[in-house]
């Protein structure tokens, strides 16, 4: 037996028990006669109490451990003289008999502390001792918790978990596919899924009805914050559904693990906004409405004054900030800064202050008057103290630029707190997305998602107005899922694949399989998935989604820890009947 108890355990009324303990040595100090070790394990601390007056040879042993040794201690459990409220077992230590060293450690690279003193990339290099800090490893307790949780729900609810194949077709839409090299088929390749879409819905024509999985998907895109290249989704189905049954369905959801993990109760129903007016007040599809600042439309105001940046622009566009006419130049130099910066890509910004003493002072002071600007504020809603912040461009990238400086301010004025949470249904996507680029539309979601039955008549006449049966759920400016009611009638889904440019062929080269499906009486459905590290990410209150998966990428989608991706060996590649023909050499 190598331990009686762990090290979270032991309280006050265990005193006079003997026990044996096992665990990491966090630390060892020497003071006086004594010697004090913190002995960790996943559960908590204990201390363990050495004598040199009463076992000198014990206490020498126990000053020769290093920190991360790991060891088995057994003693008796006693009452602290200082009690250290700080910690669940603070009101005992355990007084020593015996020690065992079970194994060495080399000195850490970094303090297995909560607040350590390793860098990033040091503690993904050494991520599994990374995974020893406390802080670190009650994510990955959220995430088990809240994986068990939604299993059961969904499984009270009729959910089937069923698991789909990782080596599957590589499809264009979407993201770029990873791609695995087929030995046995020289030449072709199987991809990983970047979702088990396809799958999910060949299920639904097998009759399943409601499926679900906690499925992992691979995409090989520019990696940010909440972004992996492999990440997990609670990916779901559901069969003879509108949109109001999944959207009532997996609100339940969510509102349950908000309960559950967070003790959080929604008693409203979660608001809806449409994608156009997100875009509109917001310049997103997934506005943190958390705070206001919505946007405000300036353009008729503006125009025919001299300002040429205000005269060629398609939009202009600002927001109110409530209480900050008081913002120094600095500041507002500062906010200028942020926007030109490459990720925002604005050339500039107009500002506003609306003095509290009535006075104003602006940017463009010398193209309009004090009336003309105060009519600004006027339309914007502005009060005395605040300070209007105004972008022009054209429409759509004004837009997102202004939606950057938006959350901006909202995070230097504190208003997008980790503490508070204001899910949203983003509804009525459009069906189609136009890229300039490819002169051609795209599948805003994907392929088979369905147009709103009253918009079919626009297909082919106002394609780019079909709104679609699609719907995406936003917690705090994060996109958590998305999903949408799909094309189950194969004329339609033919359409479609018109409309985005696939030959017949094509289409049935990539997607015949379901397109057959479909000809054997495919029932009427649609699903949702769920960014689960996201899910993780957020109640957990933090920043990047690294933080609840035990082994991430970082931004290069490198595991610096086992240092993949790596090359692999000629003969893998003779096998394979690859060659290498590398156009860029490694960085
Ligand atoms: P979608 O592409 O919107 O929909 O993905 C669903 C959710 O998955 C999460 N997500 C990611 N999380 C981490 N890293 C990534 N690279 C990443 N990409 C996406 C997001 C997102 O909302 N098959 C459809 C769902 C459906 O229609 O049922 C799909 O995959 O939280």
């Amino acid at each position: 037996m190598y331990r009686s108890n762990t090290c979270g355990e032991l309280r006050q009324s265990d005193a006079g028990k003997k026990v044996t303990l096992a665990g990491w040595v966090q630390r060892a100090r020497k003071m006086g006669g004594m010697t004090f070790v913190d002995l960790r394990d996943r559960y908590g601390i204990t201390q363990v109490v050495f004598n040199n007056e009463v076992n000198p040879a014990l206490c020498d042993k126990a000053n020769k451990l290093g920190r991360e040794y790991v060891v088995q201690i057994t003693g008796t459990v006693a009452e602290r003289s200082s009690k250290n409220a700080k910690m669940p077992t603070g009101d005992i230590e355990i007084i020593a008999d015996e020690l065992r060293v079970l194994n060495k450690s080399l000195v850490p690279p970094f303090t297995i502390e909560e607040n350590t003193d390793g860098g990033d990339d040091l503690r993904m290099k050494y991520r599994y001792l990374d995974l020893r800090r406390q802080n670190v490893r009650s994510n990955l307790e959220l995430r088990h918790k809240m994986a068990f949780e939604i299993r059961r729900y969904l499984d009270s609810k009729g959910f089937l978990e069923i698991e789909t194949p990782v080596l599957v077709k590589s499809t264009p839409e979407g993201a770029r596919d990873f791609v695995v090299p087929s030995r046995m088929n020289p030449g072709e390749f199987y991809a990983l899924p970047q979702s088990p879409q396809l799958f999910k819905q060949l299920l639904m024509v097998s009759g399943f009805d409601r499926y679900f999985q906690l499925a992992k998907c691979f995409r090989d895109e520019d990696l940010r914050a909440d972004r992996q290249p492999e990440f997990t989704q609670v990916d779901c189905e559901m069969s003879f559904v509108e949109q109001e049954d999944v959207i009532e369905m997996f609100e339940g959801l969510v509102k349950h693990i908000f309960k559950y993990v967070k003790n959080i109760d929604f008693t409203e129903p979660f608001p809806r906004m449409t994608w156009a007016d997100a875009m509109q007040q917001y310049g997103s599809d997934k506005p943190d409405i958390r705070f206001g600042m919505k946007f405000v439309e300036l353009t008729d105001l503006v125009k025919g004054k001299g300002f040429s940046v205000m005269d060629d622009a398609e939009l202009t566009v600002g927001i109110c900030v409530p209480g900050a006419a008081g913002y120094t130049r600095k500041q507002l130099d500062e906010l200028t800064e942020f926007v030109k910066r490459p990720q925002v890509g604005a050339k500039g910004l107009v500002y506003v202050k609306l003095n509290a003493d009535g006075s104003v002072k602006s940017s463009v002071g010398k193209f309009f008057s004090d009336d003309e600007l105060k009519a600004w504020g006027e339309k914007m809603g502005a009060k005395p103290g605040d300070l209007l912040l105004i972008m022009s461009g054209k429409a759509i990238p004004t837009r997102k630029q202004l939606c950057e400086l938006r959350l901006e301010m909202g995070n230097r004025l504190g208003l997008r707190p980790k503490n508070v949470f204001a899910p949203l249904w983003v509804i009525d996507f459009p069906l189609f997305e136009w890229d300039d680029e490819t002169q051609r539309f795209y599948a805003m979601h994907h392929p088979f998602t369905s147009p709103k039955p009253e918009d079919i008549p626009l297909l082919h006449s106002n394609t780019g107005d079909v709104r679609a049966n699609a719907y995406d759920i936003v917690v705090n400016g994060t996109e958590l899922g998305g999903g949408s009611i799909r094309i189950h009638d194969s004329e339609l889904q033919d359409t479609m694949f018109e409309l985005l440019g696939f030959t017949k062929e094509r289409a049935h080269e990539q997607f015949g399989f379901l397109m057959d499906a479909f000809q054997y009486g495919a029932p009427p459905h649609g699903g949702l998935a769920l960014g689960f590290d996201r899910f993780v990410s957020i109640l957990a209150e933090l920043d990047t989604i690294r933080d609840v998966i035990a082994f991430p990428k970082n931004n290069s989608g490198r595991d610096v820890m086992n240092e993949s991706p790596s090359p692999i060996d000629d003969s893998q590649l003779e096998e394979l009947q690859l060659k290498l023909d590398l156009k860029a050499p490694k960085a």
